[in-house]
């Protein structure tokens, strides 16, 4: 059973107490939208803390993507909503559709209980475009309402010529298309991937647990209605359940096409959402279609190491977009305030700025880029120059608004001679050596790098940062972190620092980073997108235009800003918010 990725306060520990069996949300037996109780403090339900140019419902709660697509010049979007209250339950597909995935118009639900196979929920899914252009949609249906009994379900558009693809028939003649059966464990038997065609059949993805082994079970079928479970599953690890798997082949290193998910690829990413830790996970292997048998390449790699992003960020899907021949990732950013606040605001849960990926150059990780229509949003901008940033001097940029911006930099580091040792217990655990060298904890070379959302007195600041190790052999050793334990002055809030190492050659003294500021949100790409953190963070002061933005050095040795741009971000249409 999953945590959602805290450091338990008490009310949490009482939730999770009421966690039942299934999904690890918690599942509120009155599933309305209750009203917030009166010891909320008003900041943290401030209107302004509401994104502005990630994606969300005008109200109420999300949570995965669903079968994004794009068909017939639209982009589709589902997702995981609850239509009467803030919090998980009721879940239906509400459904969006944009023509640059910025843009999001709000259509009426798309799938919804209405079948026996699916009356007590619809569960997460995906698309497959099948080979006469028709997409249909595979997804978990819930069937009864003791426990959260899995099947899996298929719908197809109920008029193939709507490009808004309105409506979805669930036909009886074969649905449930798999059941738990032989042994699989009823209430977890979930998230069905795009399926692919290889040799004759088509193949798609079932999430699950054997024990505590996580597994992606195959299912196989020569006419997409017939499906039946192959012996083996995909791959497996012992890490416990694995939710919303993805398996895609990317084009090879460096090259950033993306690949439909029925091409063949150099190589191939296996993701999967570990319940147990409610982090996003992948490996880059090989795939024996014959045997239907996944290789990590890292034999490691089954110990997880490797994030989309190394913060709040769960979840995800990815798709092919034939339009702009990439491959796209979605996830989901849930909140960390408390559920009274959720409640309070009336909404919960966000979508990452939809992200480009592709196979790093060393072929050892995927890349990562807020797609680049994200641009279109970008307003006034401001730039800075060469600027040196002295040991424990910081600067204000100044002449935008920052509360809702995009700010690229590039830092150069003059010598990495003072960087500090590192220590190798830290080496699996990016996030606590942050925990511990935060900020606000001097170092030798960093922490550099922005405070975002902060007040004009600092006293509230969101950090996000690089410090720089060296390890025994004196190779250094990049830590990239957010740190929000001052991003708001509310003593209750849920701060947790986020953090990864970067994979990055820094000998030549420089490293980019990216970060999108939305308010509630800091959303940030280290070295052009080889690590990602995604960040919630509530201020009390740092709102709207009394938010500002720094560029800090917490090292002993001089920083140089090389080129600095902060933009104001506008914002898209939002499913009419
Ligand atoms: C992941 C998840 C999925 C499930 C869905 C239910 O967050 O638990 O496994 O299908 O959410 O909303």
């Amino acid at each position: 059973m999953g945590t959602r990725q805290r450091v338990l306060a008490p009310w949490a520990v009482l939730l999770l107490a009421l966690q039942v069996a299934g999904a690890s949300h918690v599942i509120h037996r009155s599933l309305e939208a209750e009203a917030a109780p009166p010891s909320v403090p008003a900041s943290i339900v401030s209107p302004l803390l509401r994104t502005g140019y990630h994606f969300q419902p005008p109200m109420n709660w999300i949570n995965d993507p669903n079968a994004p697509m794009y068909y017939k010049g639209w982009y589709h979007l589902f997702y995981q909503y609850n239509p009467k209250g803030a919090v998980w339950g009721n879940i239906v597909w509400a459904h969006s559709v944009s023509r640059d995935l910025i843009n999001w118009i709000a259509l009426d639900p798309a799938i919804y209980p209405s079948i026996p196979s699916d009356q007590y929920g619809c569960w997460s899914g995906s698309a497959t475009m099948l080979k006469d252009g028709t997409p249909a949609i595979l997804y978990t249906g819930i069937n009864r309402p003791d426990i959260n009994y899995q099947v899996q379900v298929l719908a197809f558009p109920k008029n193939a010529s709507d490009p808004l693809l309105r409506e979805w028939e669930k036909p009886a003649a074969y649905n449930p298309v798999a059941t738990p059966v032989g042994g699989i464990n009823a209430t977890q038997f979930r998230d069905p991937t795009t399926a692919w065609y290889a040799d004759g059949h088509w193949r798609m993805l079932v999430g699950s647990v054997r024990d505590t082994r996580g597994m992606a079970l195959v299912y196989r079928s020569r006419d997409f209605r017939t499906w039946r479970k192959a012996k083996h599953p995909l791959h497996s690890a012992l890490t416990g359940m694995w939710e919303c798997p993805d398996f895609f082949p990317v084009s090879g290193p460096a090259l950033e096409d993306g690949l439909d998910t029925s091409d063949a690829g150099a190589k191939y990413v296996l993701k999967s959402s570990l319940d147990l830790t409610r982090y996003d996970y992948y490996t880059i292997g090989s795939y024996d279609k014959r045997k239907d048998r996944y290789y990590p390449d890292n034999p490691n790699g089954d110990y997880h190491r490797l994030r989309y992003d190394y913060g709040n960020f769960y979840a995800s899907k990815t798709f092919y977009d034939p339009a702009k021949r990439r491959r796209v990732l979605l996830g989901w950013a849930n909140e960390s305030d408390s559920v009274p606040d959720d409640k309070a605001k009336g909404w919960a849960g966000i979508h990452a700025i939809p992200r480009k990926i592709w196979l790093d150059p060393s072929g050892k990780q995927l890349l990562q880029w807020p797609i680049e229509e994200v641009e279109k949003l970008r307003g006034k901008p401001v730039s800075v120059g060469s600027k040196l940033v002295k040991p424990g001097e910081h600067f204000e940029v100044t002449g935008v608004a920052t509360y809702q911006a995009d700010v690229e930099v590039t830092f150069e580091i003059s010598s990495l001679e003072k960087a500090e040792a590192f220590d190798p217990a830290y080496d699996n655990d990016a996030q606590k050596l942050c925990g511990v060298k935060g900020a606000d904890v001097k170092g030798g070379v960093g922490p550099f790098g922005l405070w975002v959302l902060a007040s004009a007195d600092l006293q509230e600041k969101t950090a996000v940062l690089f410090r720089v190790f060296k390890d025994g052999y004196g190779k250094p050793k990049v830590l990239m972190c957010t740190d929000p334990t001052k991003s708001s002055l509310s003593p209750d809030l849920y701060k947790p620092t986020f953090a990864g190492f970067v994979d990055t050659d820094i000998s030549s003294g420089k490293i980019a980073l990216r970060s999108l500021i939305d308010r509630s949100v800091v959303e940030s790409f280290g070295a052009g997108g080889k690590t990602c953190i995604l960040s919630r963070v509530y201020p009390s002061i740092a709102i709207g235009k009394d938010a500002h933005l720094y560029v800090f050095n917490n090292g002993e040795v001089d920083v140089k800003v090389s080129s600095l741009t902060a933009w104001e971000m506008k914002k898209p249409l939002m499913n009419g918010a």
